[in-house]
């Protein structure tokens, strides 16, 4: 992690519709199951909080939360596999949650895939708590995965 918050090229901010070409090759690159470009695109126009960390002229990772009547949903995070396990995603998901309490949020929520134990292990680091659970909420395949429901309280 020290690589990255010594390093002056890294950098996080709002992500614009001209990002979302490159957030998509990303997106494509991280998950199974990635999100279409519409959805990007529908993110911004609704006001959503959607990030971008950029490393140099890369767009390596990005992030999407919606906050209202106090809470903070977050339903994207996402670091580029070429720059995974640098502490990316743990600098992106304090900013969104930083953002979620200047929006006066005081409880942030997530759903994340029962195997997904990376994305689990960096959400309990900071501070989240499994809550519930959802049987066969994802597609995986030809079959279902179950999703695991985290909050934290801000
Ligand atoms: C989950 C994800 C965002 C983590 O990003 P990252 O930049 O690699 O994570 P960091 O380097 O900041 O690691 C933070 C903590 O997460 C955990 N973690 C991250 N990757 C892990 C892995 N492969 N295995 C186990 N724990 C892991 C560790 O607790 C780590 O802390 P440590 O380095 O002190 O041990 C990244 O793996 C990713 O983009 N995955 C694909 C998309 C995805 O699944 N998003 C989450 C959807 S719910």
């Amino acid at each position: 992690m020290s690589a990255v918050l010594d390093d002056p090229m890294f950098h996080l901010r709002p992500m614009r519709d001209s990002d979302i070409a490159a957030v998509m090759a990303v997106e494509l690159r991280a998950y199974p199951h990635a999100w279409t470009e519409g959805i990007f695109r529908d993110c911004i126009r609704v006001g959503y909080q959607c990030w971008v960390a950029t490393r140099g002229d890369d767009l390596v990772g990005h992030a999407v939360m919606s906050v209202a009547v106090g809470e903070a949903h977050l339903l994207n995070i996402c670091i580029d596999p070429a720059s995974q396990r640098q502490g990316l995603g743990r600098r992106l998901l304090r900013r969104m949650l930083r953002c979620a309490g200047e929006l006066q949020a005081d409880t942030a929520y997530l759903e994340v895939r029962a195997g997904n134990v990376a994305a689990q292990a960096l959400y309990e680091s900071q501070g989240f708590v499994q809550v519930g659970q959802r049987r066969d909420y994802y597609p995986a395949g030809e079959a279902r995965e179950d999703a695991l429901v985290y909050a934290k309280t801000l």
